[in-house]
């Protein structure tokens, strides 16, 4: 169901002012913030700003005191309810907000969001969404610190591993999908971390950011905007300084974008101490400028500083910040609260737990979500799926047994006893074949030493298939795992190349939250699997794909180096002056590596072999109002079923600035049968084929639009439209881009 729409009901539902469905009308929302509003000291004003975790920095009074409006870290409903009776003795009794990280589920766990991406599926990924917030509000969380919204074109970063990759039109599907689903499963989502914190400089985390405004506008910013649009509660302030100016003071960024362009009427929170950190930053000389420049920026929620509630009340009294601005912040949370109906819900039975987790649906839907993430980067000699007469596998490396590395990072309250690993996967799959499987890890989880290489050979060598499992230990990514090197880690390479050198036919399983520089093994390994971190029922998805009973159709988010040095490295990058020729040093090249990825984005194989064929435009004169349509016919050519992400790009290759060489703009995933053909439509909107200028002004330029498509961003030119009349719309104007397809 679309957005507009259950606006559209709710709104015309709502003229009476009453509650629908425990949902109150927008104006008996206004008129009870305003009273409550009307009956708080300053003192508990302040209070609702403050954001307090769980452990030993809480003060339990501080709730019955009125001095928390939210908590983070409650993860079971015993302490929820200990909270919620303190919060009944403070005078208003105003409800708290329960925030916790779940990214990528609770109990159960799902892939890690950019594995999830590569599934180009927003019914998966809101399905995702949606299972772990009905799992974590089960327990009394109403609010998750999440989706991360922010796109990265460095994998050196290790938070890459919580976003959807490297492209803002993917992104912003995700990321819309995303926030649906939890507010559909009952958890209110703070869309994080505003704005640019996937850009650091080098790829290292909490390092400073530059990118050009219009650049924040085109790439940066539409994710973020797009969960506003879906309903986002609240946004989290990012910990980087942007052009100079740090995100959780910045005025450009809280105030004039978000609320004045975008009108976005809920709250924002600073990261973890990210208010006390504009001291490091260097714009504060002490918390109490910290707290002002905070505040007057637009940050409504300190997390973890305590340095709102220690220093507003006196930074009002002495007028340095207006009581009128404590009041729109005190208004944004009340008015988030009462939206979510914290107001009218019972107390949390204590004795919930998450103990029924995972439950056989939650399972189901982890393993379909797992099956769609993988991503077949390379099968030579179709080595894969498992062959009919394999009499046994050997399976080495020491993330194939992993259930805790499998989780990946923020797994909220994963149990790795939960956890159907790969090498369990294999066996249970394996003994319905009769076929026999054998174990070695060959080393520990971080590779460090080839003492166990001769036991994992022989294991191997007795084996008619070995499936590997390498890549990247849960500890090497996440926050604060940034990485100068990306190849995978310690002796793992010489392993591999050990492995294939036995001649046993070799498939490589890659776990890890990110590309790694895989250097010769992509020339010995045939066969190569990017499998993220698949959570929970990670084992048993992955055995489905490997032994054939689905064929792969996870596709990458984002660009996959050859080399760590590469980076940042994307598909929709401006044209160079002086496009790479072969052989010409003077061109756009490396002296000592190739120019191009090891795998673009989009990428991803199958089984079977799709053929794209009869591409056409509809209409090829357009003017404001209409719909680039592109149709192209996808055959199933090969014996098995399988399905395909349609990708359509495009390009404005004549424009008043640079342009990409390519821009994803709208995309369907497909099911065939061997032999069958499905005609597919992708439509774009023409006001979403524009650029922004740095006041945000859109501008859709008049002249040629070339349209490309495929199964990849290495697409096929289909031709050129022409758009007859330039479109200039101003900031507040713009909505998010809604492209659609159809498939018949
Ligand atoms: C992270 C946030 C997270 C917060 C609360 C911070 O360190 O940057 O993404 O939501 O901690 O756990």
């Amino acid at each position: 169901m679309r957005l507009s729409y259950v606006l559209g009901l709710l709104s015309a539902l709502a003229v009476s002012g009453l509650p629908l469905n425990g949902v109150l009308a927008q104006d008996t929302i206004e008129h009870r913030v305003d009273e409550l509003l009307g009956q708080m000291t300053l003192e508990e004003k302040i209070g609702q700003m403050n954001l307090v975790s769980h452990g030993p920095p809480l003060r339990w009074e501080d709730l019955s005191e009125g001095r928390a409006g939210a908590v983070l870290n409650f993860n079971n409903a015993a302490d929820v309810a200990r909270a919620q009776a303190l919060v009944q003795q403070s005078r208003l009794k105003i409800p708290l907000l329960f925030g916790l990280d779940v990214l990528h589920g609770f109990r159960t766990q799902f892939p890690l969001p950019l594995g999830e991406a590569a599934a180009f599926n927003p019914r998966l990924s809101a399905l995702a969404a949606e299972t772990a917030a009905k799992e974590a509000s089960h327990v009394g969380v109403n609010w998750t610190f999440a989706p991360m919204a922010d796109l990265s074109r460095d994998s050196r970063w290790g938070r890459i591993v919580e976003g959807f990759g490297e492209d803002p039109y993917l992104g912003s599907v995700l990321t819309a999908a995303r926030v649906e689903g939890f507010r559909k499963g009952g958890l209110a989502a703070a869309a994080k971390h505003f704005a640019g914190y996937g850009a650091p400089q080098g790829g290292r985390d909490y390092d400073t950011t530059y990118i050009p405004r219009a650049e924040m506008y085109d790439t940066y910013l539409p994710p973020f905007r797009a969960a506003v649009e879906a309903g986002s509660a609240s946004l989290m302030a990012a910990f980087n300084a942007l052009n100079g100016e740090p995100s959780t003071a910045n005025a450009w960024l809280l105030t004039d974008v978000l609320r004045g362009q975008w009108g976005f009427d809920g709250f924002v929170t600073s990261d973890w101490v990210g208010i006390g950190e504009l001291i490091n930053h260097g714009v504060a000389a002490d918390g109490a400028e910290a707290a002002r420049k905070a505040v007057l920026a637009g940050v409504d929620m300190d997390m973890m500083g305590q340095l709102y509630i220690e220093h507003l009340p006196e930074e009002v009294r002495a007028g340095r910040v207006p009581e009128s601005v404590i009041d729109e912040s005190v208004r944004r949370i009340l008015r988030t609260k009462f939206r979510l109906g914290l107001f009218d819900r019972p107390a949390i039975d204590p004795t919930r737990t998450d103990a029924e987790f995972p439950s056989k649906e939650a399972r189901r839907a982890a393993r379909e979500v797992a099956r769609e993430t993988l991503v077949l980067l390379q099968n030579k000699g179709d080595l894969l799926p498992v062959k009919p007469g394999t009499r046994s596998i050997a399976v080495i490396g020491p993330l194939a047994d992993a259930p805790q590395d499998q989780m990946g990072p923020h797994a909220a309250r994963g149990h790795k006893e939960d956890t159907v690993t790969i090498l369990q996967g294999i066996r249970q799959r394996a003994r319905s074949a009769g076929i026999a499987v054998t174990h070695a890890p060959a080393c520990d989880l971080m590779c460090r030493s080839t003492e166990q290489l001769p036991a994992a050979l022989e294991t191997a060598k007795r084996a008619d298939l070995v499936i590997a499992v390498f890549g990247e230990p849960q500890e090497l990514s996440g926050e604060a795992a940034s990485r100068a090197h990306l190849e995978l880690n310690g002796k793992q390479i010489e392993i591999l190349e050990a492995l294939a050198a036995t001649g046993k036919p070799t498939a490589l399983v890659i776990m890890g939250g990110r590309p790694q520089v895989l250097g010769p093994v992509a020339e010995r390994i045939p066969s190569i699997l990017m499998a993220w971190y698949p959570g929970t029922e990670g084992g048993n998805a992955v055995a489905d794909v490997l032994f054939g009973d689905v064929s792969p159709s996870g596709k990458l988010p984002l660009t996959w180096p050859r080399a760590t040095g590469q980076l940042p490295m994307y598909y929709n990058r401006l044209p160079s002056s002086r496009p790479t020729i072969p052989d010409n040093r003077f061109t756009l090249q490396y002296i000592d590596e190739e120019i191009t990825p090891l795998y673009p984005f989009g990428w991803g194989l199958s089984y079977t072999q799709f053929a794209y064929s009869d591409a056409t435009i509809a209409r090829q004169r357009l003017d404001a109002g209409d719909v680039l349509e592109v149709s192209v016919s996808v055959t199933n050519k090969g014996s098995k079923a399988g399905q395909e992400v349609v990708q359509l790009y495009t390009r404005d290759p004549v424009a008043s600035r640079s342009r990409p060489l390519r821009e994803l703009k709208a995309f369907e995933k497909i099911s065939l049968k061997p032999g069958e053909t499905k005609r597919v439509t992708l439509r774009v909107p023409v006001e979403a084929l524009g650029f922004h200028l740095s006041d945000g002004t859109y501008v859709v330029e008049a002249g040629a639009i070339q349209a490309f498509v495929g199964g990849s961003s290495l697409a096929e030119a289909v031709g050129e439209a022409e758009i007859l009349n330039t479109i200039r719309m101003p900031p507040q104007e713009r909505r998010a881009s809604a492209s659609t397809s159809v498939a018949q």
